[in-house]
């Protein structure tokens, strides 16, 4: 058995540094074999640095997804040149630096992982089901894993069925709410709608909630959005999955602000 960890949508400074120093003990203390994180909003204003992507693998990240806040940061086009292991959404232009899909072997498991953008309320890319359609017949590996980074909880979900007994897990990441919907499809994919954020709990969405509120308040005045700071809670969702098979045995949600 091989045991995924998958983290939501690490926010800011407060949530990087929460990862940094927690992850070796998270993935001891759960028994990790694998680690793929959403690292979309890891820098300032959104985005990924190289440094960032660097401490991330160092602390215990194996692949890194993107998704519509990819390019937020100047530094990220090239983040996606240089390192293998940080991908963005498979359905972007095919002109978008870097990799929609990355494998790693670790020596147990060839592992795939691979990178969706919704299009509901989200940037109108190409069809992300199509593109992971078209993909599957080249992939090899003896488990998928698939980040669908999506607002829609119905467009994440089609996904979950579209994909159900072709791959290993599909979790939703983007709307940084956990979703209490963790559960074994009926072809054995493991699936969430969304993971949720690991970042500052009182806030909106990982944003100074003072800025948001003012912005609904007051929605034509021009504002800045500002990463808020204050503890950070964990989210995440744990796949057990048979790398005989493929298929997902349990899924176990992961909320909390102090490792137990
Ligand atoms: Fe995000
Ligand atoms: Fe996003």
């Amino acid at each position: 058995m091989i045991r995924v960890l998958a983290i939501g949508d690490i926010n800011g400074e407060d949530g990087r540094e929460y990862v940094y120093n927690s992850l070796g003990r998270i993935r001891s203390r759960y028994d990790i074999d694998f680690c793929v994180a959403n690292g979309e909003n890891t820098a300032e204003p959104n985005g990924i640095t190289r440094d960032i992507a660097g401490t991330l693998t160092r602390c215990g990240v194996d692949v890194i997804t993107m998704g519509n806040h990819t390019y937020d940061n100047k530094e990220s086009a090239g983040v996606l040149e240089d390192f293998e292991n940080v991908i963005r959404p498979l359905n972007f232009p095919p002109e978008a630096e870097g990799n929609g899909c990355t494998v790693c072997d670790i020596g147990k498991a060839r592992i795939a992982v691979i990178s969706l953008s919704g299009r509901v309320n989200m940037t109108p890319v190409d069809c992300p089901f199509h593109a992971v359609e078209r993909l599957l017949p080249k992939t090899d590996a003896d488990i998928v894993i698939v980040d669908m980074h999506a607002e829609a909880t119905s467009e994440k979900l089609a996904m979950g069925h579209f994909l159900d007994g072709r791959v290993s897990c599909v979790f939703g990441t983007h709307t940084h709410v956990q979703t209490a919907d963790e559960r074994i499809l009926p072809g054995g994919t493991g699936f969430i709608c969304d993971l949720g954020m690991t970042g500052v709990e009182n806030s909106v969405l990982g944003v100074k909630k003072e800025i948001i509120v003012s912005h609904f308040y007051n929605p034509v005045k021009r504002v800045r959005f500002e990463k808020a700071q204050g503890e950070v809670w964990f989210c995440g969702c744990i796949f057990e999955i048979d790398e005989k098979s493929g298929k997902t045995v349990l899924v176990e949600r992961l909320r909390f602000n102090r490792l137990q």
